[in-house]
């Protein structure tokens, strides 16, 4: 998808800088040109040699080298990438960004560049927060810098909080949604897609809660996908600690019915992918109060069902209903029958039906297995990363045109 891109990497200083290496991996098996200049910093985490394995090509490190200033002065270094990616990047690098300053290679060919930059920040909580980095951003992003991340989590120095790198999947499709965006039309410009990522939470009481182990990766890589691919895209997600994706409009909830509202609210969609593991009960009466350990025991919860968001969008009239209602099924056998029943029961087009049975790492894991199901067709894909389940389901979207058919194999 990236063949032939010509990438200028720059690796800033941080603890981060080593999943640079598996960014420059996954943008050369998409047959992307890349470059690389290490700072100073980014020198202390990972090696040259390394960047240069990986990249398969020649590693700058300094300003006033005179055998790369013969070979590809730091000016043309700059010029002739179609993209400069900043991974990581870190506040300091952004610091001298913001205020055109030009001490090392790194900063040089940033100032010196006319290509357009993406930013992947990663630092301490408070050095994010801080409203030094903050105005930073504000003046690259109006300067028309991209940014991806920073995610939120356990940071490498101990502190939670917003700062780590986003994943390196994400930064990929940000740098193939840019490229994607390039090319010129794309197959679902106008249309509103609408997608369910991640668990819901039950509140029992204010600190309890019912929840399931979904990571969101599958969902939030489709809203991704078909984002790239020119979609609106709303994505209402549960609780999770995945980045947003780049060019989606993330609405963050947490209950089930929270997410109903929000799913309805955000209608009308042309096509609805339902990847959310929504609770399917919550607790009947959720205490206001702390429920307090006592002599009477443990307490009695009474679950009552939550609404079903895939079969309430499938059952609204033919003017309201998306087009295409996509939903899935994770089962731990006869996947295939259980998602044929699931299509009629749901009322729904399509289901991506996978096999989550202990051993197969479906959840929270990075690869799936699944089984593209309607009323007459199934298609048994092979075994691959989320993101390119999510790549294919998205092209498979927009071949059926879900503005005008609902049928797969248009
Ligand atoms: O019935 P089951 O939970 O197996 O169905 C899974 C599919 O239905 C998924 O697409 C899931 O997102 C959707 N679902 C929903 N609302 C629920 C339960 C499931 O949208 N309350």
């Amino acid at each position: 998808m990236l063949n032939g891109k010509r990438i200028l990497l720059i690796i800033a200083g941080g603890i981060a800088a080593y999943r640079s290496l598996d960014v420059i991996r996954r943008l050369r098996e998409r047959g992307a040109d890349v470059r690389c200049v290490l700072t100073k910093g980014g020198a202390q985490f990972v090696t040259p040699l390394s960047v240069a394995a990986l990249s398969e090509n020649k590693v700058y490190q300094d300003l006033f080298s005179l055998t790369d200033e013969a070979e590809m002065g730091h000016i043309r270094l700059s010029r002739e990438a179609d993209l400069v990616v900043v991974c990581p990047a870190s506040a300091d690098l952004l610091a001298k960004m913001a205020n055109g300053l030009a001490d090392d290679l790194a900063s040089t060919a940033l100032l010196a560049t006319d290509k357009p930059v993406m930013v992947c920040p990663t630092m301490n909580v408070m050095m994010w927060q801080h409203p030094a980095t903050q105005a930073n951003m504000v003046t690259l992003e109006a300067r028309g810098v991209l940014r991806v991340g920073p995610g939120a989590g356990n940071l490498a120095c101990g502190e939670i909080g917003t700062g780590r790198l986003a994943e390196v999947m994400d930064i990929v499709a940000a740098i193939e949604c840019f490229f994607a965006e390039q090319a010129g039309p794309k197959p679902l410009a106008g249309r509103h897609a609408l997608v369910t990522s991640g668990p819901t939470w039950e509140a029992i009481d204010p600190v309890r809660y019912i929840g399931n182990r979904s990571s969101g990766k599958q969902g939030h890589a489709i809203a991704a996908a078909l984002a790239g691919l020119g979609a609106r895209t709303t994505l209402v997600s549960g609780p999770t600690g995945m980045t947003d994706p780049a060019g989606v409009d993330v609405v963050r909830i947490e209950s089930a019915r929270q997410m109903y509202d929000a799913c309805h609210a955000a209608l009308p969609a042309d096509v609805a992918v339902c990847a959310a593991a929504v609770g399917d009960w919550r607790v009947e009466v959720d205490a206001q109060k702390k429920i307090k350990k006592g002599a009477g025991g443990p307490p009695a919860l009474t679950l009552v069902e939550n609404p079903d968001i895939l079969a309430s969008l499938g059952q609204l009239a033919a003017n309201a209903r998306p087009r295409l209602i996509i939903g899935f099924a994770a089962e731990t056998g006869d996947v295939v029958a259980y998602a044929r029943a699931k299509l009629e029961r749901k009322g729904c087009d399509w289901i991506v039906a996978n096999d989550v049975s202990p051993g197969t790492g479906t959840f929270g894991g990075d690869e799936n297995t699944v089984h593209l199901v309607s009323a007459d067709a199934v298609e048994n894909w092979p075994r691959m990363r989320k993101d390119e389940v999510a790549g294919r389901l998205a092209a498979r979207i927009a071949a059926a045109r879900p503005n005008t058919t609902r049928s797969m194999s248009e």
